[in-house]
């Protein structure tokens, strides 16, 4: 199953918001067409997101029709459009800046050039992520014991990336290297990323999954059933903080009090050095909406007052390893991250 493809010059997303449902694509041939389907979640997981403004980014060239000396101004606003529309993954802005780098290079040649570069850079972009990934999934299989219990938040497989996963991306490595007996994936309220995306995905390759609903998982952990939490990452700062769905946070504060290892795995592209802590990342609020109700039916009084933060952020104390497609970092993180980038 694609997340997405580039063909005859328009962008197909598979549709998540529809799934488990339906399995089904939407074309998507301009620039604020991605930038809505970013923001509406057709498109979600912090890789994923940043490979589809890359390709926002292709089809906002595409389209242009204006003066050539008006270019590069143009070519800014689509990079803000699609940059205004999610606030919290790292990977949409390390993806659009790599873009805009790359426009650098060839914005003095053709249209053609321009054109051509830019796609060059969205197929880079797409394309790596899936090697990244297979690597996160080979370090990882190195602290999954055998006849592993991995349990597991919101969606950071496949559909949150180019493909294979993150968090996923371990867990099917488990499963290949006949390691895994069982995941147990967290609904993950609002939006059921858990029981739409992950059940999913992982029923479609027959790995063992159970749904629980968030609230369960620290009673499933007080059982003795989880061996190992391993979940996804939307933003790593410096200090080896980070920023995930909303509930990772909790998950880690009862992994610790039930001595079950927690990691988290993410490409070196979702890792900011920019920011010295997880103070600093910006914490998207959503729809009250998502809240009230499940899907299109109210659940709540449709008056009431509701906070839905789509994120929160684990403080680097609560995280046994970050596992990243360089290796597996551990404590202290300030160093280890820097080590990863080659700094001392
Ligand atoms: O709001 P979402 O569905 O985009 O949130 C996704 C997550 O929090 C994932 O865990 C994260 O992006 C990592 S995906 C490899």
């Amino acid at each position: 199953m694609d997340t997405m493809y580039w063909r005859d010059n328009s962008l197909y997303l598979l549709d998540q918001t529809r799934l488990p449902f339906e399995v089904t694509y939407v074309k998507l041939e301009t620039y604020e067409q991605v930038a809505e389907a970013i923001k509406t979640m057709k498109v979600r997981g912090a890789p994923a997101i940043g490979a589809a403004a890359a390709y926002g980014m292709v089809l906002g060239a595409l389209k242009y029709s204006g003066g050539a000396r008006e270019f590069e101004q143009y070519l800014r606003k689509v990079y803000e459009t699609l940059k205004s529309t999610r606030p919290t993954a790292v990977n949409l802005f390390w993806a659009l800046e790599r873009m805009w780098m790359r426009f650098q290079k060839v914005k003095n040649g053709t249209t053609e050039d321009v054109f051509t570069g830019l796609l060059a850079e969205a197929y880079a972009i797409f394309n790596e992520d899936v090697e990244l990934n297979k690597r996160i999934g080979k370090y990882g299989l190195d602290v999954v014991p055998d006849n592993a219990t991995i349990l597991t938040h919101c969606n950071a497989g496949t559909l949150a990336t180019a493909g294979y996963g993150t968090a996923l991306g371990v867990v099917r490595a488990a499963y290949d290297a006949g390691k895994l007996k069982r995941v147990f994936a967290d609904e993950t309220r609002p939006l059921l990323q858990g029981a739409r995306l992950t059940a999913f995905e992982l029923l479609e390759e027959g790995i063992d999954v159970t749904l629980i609903c968030d609230n369960m998982a620290g009673y499933v952990m007080s059982l003795g059933l989880v061996d190992l939490v391993v979940v996804g990452a939307d933003r790593v700062t410096a200090n080896g903080d980070v920023a995930n769905k909303i509930g990772t946070y909790s998950l880690a504060i009862l992994a610790k009090e039930h001595g079950i290892p927690f990691y988290v795995a993410a490409p070196y592209s979702t890792i900011d050095l920019n920011l010295t802590s997880g103070h600093d990342i910006p914490i998207e609020e959503r729809n009250p909406d998502e809240v009230r109700k499940i899907g299109d039916r109210l659940i709540a009084p449709p008056q009431v007052k509701v906070f839905n933060p789509a994120f929160d952020v684990t403080p680097a104390k609560y995280i046994t390893g970050i596992i990243t497609d360089r290796g597996i970092v551990r404590p202290p993180y300030r160093e280890n991250i820097k080590k990863l980038f080659g700094g001392e």
